[in-house]
């Protein structure tokens, strides 16, 4: 059956690509990529493919040479930065294929809030503090459902991750307070994660959009609210706790 691969290439180092990634891009015959956010070093593992900018092309451009070269039993791929699932507008095109009757298979990659966690040197999921990520952008062009307004979302305290907004920062530490953030509350924010040019900013609600403005930062950067960028307590662990037991090991002494 004719198919394309929809495949993550991760957040910039070509370290961070998947072994299947790299494999698919190296037997590709075309490729369909995010110009500006995948490193020459990636698109350079391509053998012998024909390849596209998509940052040049439209919906229907990129469509037509999926459809057209995949109906050609080629191996098409259509490559993108971090996760194809995240801010990849993928679905208008894998329901246009599947109406052409062209199959698809989703890679996954390395998606850069996890790489500018990683960066920032922080677990996100943090004992005692939070259990739970939030993963949103702020409004601009792109309409944002009304339940989903940062100050909704603020209420829960959780850590806040933030795609595509770093030019809206003011906005949204004025609608994380709103929410009920304190003004106290850590952010990190991390420019072209895992790239030679990565820049980590770390702040408060109170100083980060000064910072940022400072530092002239007006794309390409991720976002984290919460106290996991910078905890003041946090609690252990109870997987690996001498007290408790799981289905893989028993309980070393008994809690008390
Ligand atoms: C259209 S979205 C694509 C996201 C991508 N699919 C992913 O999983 O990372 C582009 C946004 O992703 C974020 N981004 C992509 N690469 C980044 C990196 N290396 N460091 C920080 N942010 C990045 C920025 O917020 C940027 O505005």
């Amino acid at each position: 059956m004719h198919k394309v691969f929809f495949v993550g290439c991760g957040p910039g180092d070509p370290e961070l690509i998947t072994v299947k990634a790299q494999k698919l891009i190296q037997k590709a015959d075309v490729i369909v990529y995010s110009g500006s956010l995948i490193p020459p070093e990636i698109i350079k593992l391509c053998k012998k493919a024909q390849l596209h900018d998509a940052a040049k092309l439209v919906r229907e451009d990129i469509f037509k040479i999926l459809k057209d070269n995949a109906l050609k039993g080629k191996l098409v791929v259509r490559l993108h930065d971090g996760d194809p699932s995240i801010y990849g507008a993928i679905r208008e095109q894998t329901d246009n294929l599947k109406k052409e009757g062209i199959d698809y298979e989703i890679v996954p990659g390395i998606t850069s809030f996890l790489a500018s966690a990683a960066a920032l040197g922080c677990e996100l999921t943090l004992p005692g503090v939070t259990q739970t990520i939030i993963v949103t952008r702020a409004e601009s062009r792109t309409k944002v459902p009304k339940r989903e307004q940062i100050s909704e979302l603020a209420k829960h305290k959780a850590t806040l991750i933030f795609y595509l907004s770093i030019h809206l920062i003011p906005n949204i530490v004025k609608e994380a307070i709103k929410g009920g953030y304190p003004k106290s509350t850590p952010v990190g924010v991390v420019y072209r994660a895992s790239w030679k040019d990565e820049k980590k900013i770390t702040g408060t609600l109170q100083d980060i959009a000064k910072k940022i403005r400072d530092e002239k930062i007006t794309r390409t950067a991720i976002i984290i609210i919460g106290d996991v960028v910078n905890p003041k307590s946090y609690e252990y662990s109870k997987l690996y706790d001498k007290t408790f037991t799981h289905g893989y090991r028993k309980a070393q002494v008994k809690s008390k």
